[in-house]
């Protein structure tokens, strides 16, 4: 056996292979096999064997916050894809400077207990290609490396701005979102460099631009875009339902069956903006009418932000349908503050800001 002192220039190879180990071991979500990687260096010398061994990545993009709609895309990931990376990291600059960053909710120990879970459901499902190999959660100082260019909309830096397609719907109350998320994940897929990436429906807006920008900036990849999860009352699963409490979590399937009223004309017969849009707008008006006989204590105000008839393709507003292409229904409405909130009332997260919610139909095209 080498003395203490003899073997100190020896250990030091040893100490680092240990404190290499402790890192690998720091590196991973604890119990699983998955990679933590917190930098785009980190990220390609982990990508570079599987594109030389022909492994094909699927990316499922996300701000943590992880949901049943979140697992469902990492699913079909798994499915279609050898290694599946999930990306954690809330941008930002798709955030207005008075929006709710702040207070967006951030679960990196939850996320990763999901994960934990999700990943042993994975290894357990022989139809699987693949597994969750690794989360990326960089910083923002390693997703814009030349310093953050800030959140106003005349702010200067690098960024992917696509028009008119960012300047409607949910662009036109937030004028930098479209520019933040196009940005975010230019960057991502190129850090990445998935054969597929993976977008939930429920941010339709999302999923045209992000096609878009594969078609137009010739991105070699695949855009998969899976269906809406939602609530059994038809509540879309969204990250931001966790600040509703319950009064509000009561009424917020409003938007979803003002939508159901409008697809019904649709499936009807009816192609005019019109009569299509009409049925949405008495479901939600009437909703609201009927919260505002309610007592203060009771009742529960929201306003309609739009509700909307759009191209497929190019989320333009349509005066009417054409059955060979269909349409999107989509809306957003802002849930207020409950008024007069009752002792131990259930508030939501944060206190029960207002809430945006947001939710689509898509108008089938007829065959
Ligand atoms: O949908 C989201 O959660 C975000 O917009 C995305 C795609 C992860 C980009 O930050």
């Amino acid at each position: 056996m080498r003395s203490l002192a003899g073997s100190r220039a020896l250990d030091r190879p040893l100490i680092r292979t240990m404190a290499s180990a402790r890192r690998q071991a720091a590196e991973t979500i604890p119990s699983t096999p998955i990679r933590v990687l917190r930098t785009v260096d980190a990220v390609r010398k982990w990508r570079k064997p599987q594109y030389l061994d022909h492994r094909i990545v699927g990316l499922v993009p996300t701000m943590g916050a992880l949901h049943e709609g979140h697992l469902s895309l990492i699913r079909a990931a798994a499915r279609e894809t050898h290694h599946v990376v999930v990306s954690i990291y809330v941008n930002p600059a798709q955030f207005g400077i008075k929006e709710d960053l702040a207070s967006y909710p951030v679960t990196w120990e939850t996320d990763c207990k999901i994960l934990r879970e999700l990943d042993r459901e994975l290894a357990d499902d022989g139809g699987n290609l693949g597994r969750i190999s690794a989360v990326f959660a960089p910083t923002t100082s390693e997703m814009y490396p030349s310093g953050f260019p800030g959140q106003e909309v005349d702010s200067k830096g690098s960024f992917v701005v696509m028009t008119p397609i960012s300047d409607v719907l949910e662009g036109g109350t937030r004028p930098t979102f479209f520019r933040g998320v196009a940005t975010i994940c230019m960057k991502l897929f190129n850090i990445v460099q998935p054969e597929k990436v993976y977008f939930g429906q429920k941010d339709v807006q999302q999923t045209v631009l992000i096609r878009k920008m594969v078609k137009d900036f010739m991105l070699p990849t695949e855009v998969i875009v899976g269906p809406t999860s939602r609530e059994p009352d038809g509540l879309a699963l969204s990250s931001r339902n966790v600040y509703l409490g319950e009064r509000r979590r009561k009424v917020a399937p409003v938007l979803n069956r003002a939508l159901q009223a409008a697809e019904a004309q649709y499936l009807n017969g009816a192609v005019d903006r019109e009569s299509i849009l009409k049925a949405a707008n008495a479901v939600a008006v009437d909703t609201l009418n009927e919260q505002m006989t309610l007592a203060p204590e009771e009742g529960v105000k929201y306003e309609i932000d739009y509700i909307s008839l759009a191209d497929p393709s190019t989320m333009e507003e349509l005066t009417e349908v054409d059955p060979k292409n269909g349409g999107i229904m989509s809306g957003a409405v802002k849930m207020l503050p409950v008024e007069s909130p009752q002792p131990g009332e259930d508030l939501g997260h944060s206190g029960g800001p207002s809430v945006r919610l947001i939710d689509n139909i898509v108008l089938q095209p007829s065959t």
